[in-house]
């Protein structure tokens, strides 16, 4: 199929210019690995990993005939006062590999459905203790958590709320941002400077009261607002100043989740448990959509405990826990194992940071971070046109059968587990001279 035999009229895209997009549209048709094949026959490597989804690799035959078995042997089961054997074997599974604590499972399809059920566990649980006051959340700016109206109040990305703003939850507080070039350029891992932000948690709860606060969400790196990475310190004092005023810890990680950070996900990495996790996409390396919440034990046994006989939480989604999600994601968790990829990003780690590194000099490229598999490139904006200059670097590059992926000016890359140095070094020469070519 190539662009002259489909119409693209009929679809609103998501997130997407539409009216460029179908004047010049970019098609992919198929992958295997490393590489998207696009509608026009071109190899283009994935420096995204899709969507920060891929992490074993696309079209990988294990989940592709996982997925293929299940669909034909059960294709649906009701999740609601029913239950099939995956689903609960996947729970185990997910709680084996997850830091101690954390045990509890609820399935979701996306990660806007996991942000928003774990906003609602944190309402559900301080409810459940006698504690409905605390009905307050304290989000981040520049934090992304997916376009549900909780994640989008919770969020702090100011496109994704313009429009909707009359009808945002209405009690929200937002801590600062971590990231300040001035203090932070060209770091390397996690930078040094900014522990004293999570500081600004405290004014919170001097200004409203611990007693009404019910939960802080924050992405251990925010991946979708530009890679930024937590200073070294940060996620201790937001933990410490949590634990001291009864104040649930949510950790986004619908990106950092599944080996992102070269470790199960960023909790083990970075040694700090929050009470409830979020995760989506590499749960099943993108191939059927899933995601869930991770809860710590005891607040499933205070939600079901304060409940009558019946159901303890309402709440849940048609397809939580779908057989052809739990197959995918079952066959995906053997992968990460038996090929131990968590482990390989770790040990790609260095190379990947002195690569994104040598970036530093290239025209436009004002910073370079990187922690795991995940580098931030960000340029200089071009005067009044905030993003475009990214936008340009993204399709030239693709052209150059490069996919990466833009937000605002910085140039976010993730690719798979799996990525070879060759690869690499092939990702950092496209990209250093397509930046030489854009103005
Ligand atoms: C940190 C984070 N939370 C939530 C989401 C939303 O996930 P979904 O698009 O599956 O709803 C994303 C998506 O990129 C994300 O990066």
């Amino acid at each position: 199929m190539n662009t002259t035999e489909v119409s693209l009229d009929a679809q609103w895209m998501p997130f997407t210019a539409n009216r460029s997009y179908k004047s010049a549209p970019r098609l992919l048709a198929s992958a295997t690995g490393m590489y998207y094949t696009s509608a026009d026959g071109r190899q283009i490597l994935d420096g995204a990993a899709g969507l920060w989804c891929v992490n074993a690799g696309h079209c990988r035959e294990p989940i592709a005939q996982a997925i293929a078995r299940q669909a034909a042997e059960m294709d649906f089961a009701p999740p609601f006062q029913m239950g099939h054997p995956l689903a609960f074997e996947l729970a185990d599974r997910l709680v084996a590999m997850l830091p101690d604590g954390l045990d509890r499972v609820f399935y979701t399809n996306s990660g806007s459905e996991a942000v928003d059920t774990a906003l609602k566990m944190a309402l559900a649980y301080h409810c459940a203790r006698g504690e409905p006051h605390r009905a307050r959340f304290v989000g981040r700016q520049r934090g992304y958590h997916g376009v549900g109206f909780g994640g989008i109040s919770v969020g702090g990305i100011e496109t994704n709320r313009k429009a909707f703003s009359e009808q945002m939850l209405p009690l929200v507080d937002h801590l600062p941002h971590t990231h300040n070039i001035d203090e932070n350029s060209f770091s390397r891992g996690q930078p040094e400077w900014g522990a004293h932000l999570a500081d600004a948690l405290e004014v919170v709860v001097a200004e409203r009261g611990a007693g009404t606060i019910a939960a802080v969400i924050v992405e251990p790196v925010s991946g979708s607002t530009g890679v930024l990475i937590p200073p070294q310190g940060y996620l201790e004092r937001l933990r410490a100043i949590c634990d001291e005023h009864g104040i649930l810890l949510i950790f986004d990680e619908v990106i950092t989740g599944f080996g992102r950070l070269g470790a199960s996900f960023a909790a083990a990495r970075f040694g700090v448990v929050p009470d409830l996790m979020t995760v989506a996409k590499g749960i099943t390396n993108g191939a059927v959509p899933m995601g869930a919440v991770f809860a710590r034990r005891g607040i499933y046994d205070a939600v079901c405990d304060a409940s009558g006989p019946g159901v303890e939480f309402f709440h849940g989604y048609t397809y939580s826990g779908h057989p052809l999600a739990c197959a995918a994601a079952l066959a995906t968790l053997d992968l990460y194992e038996s090929e131990g990829l968590f482990a390989r990003a770790a040990s790609l780690e260095r190379y990947w940071e002195d690569a994104t590194h040598a970036l530093c000099g290239t025209r436009h490229v004002v910073d370079v971070r990187n922690i795991g598999l995940v580098a931030g490139i960000e340029l200089a904006p071009r005067r009044n046109a905030v993003g475009a200059r990214a936008f340009e670097t993204f399709t030239r590059c693709f052209e150059r059968g490069l996919l990466i992926r833009v937000t605002g000016d910085t140039i976010a890359l993730s690719p798979p587990l799996i990525v070879e140095t060759g690869q690499i070094d092939e990702m950092m020469s496209v990209l250093g001279s397509v930046l030489d070519g854009v103005g």
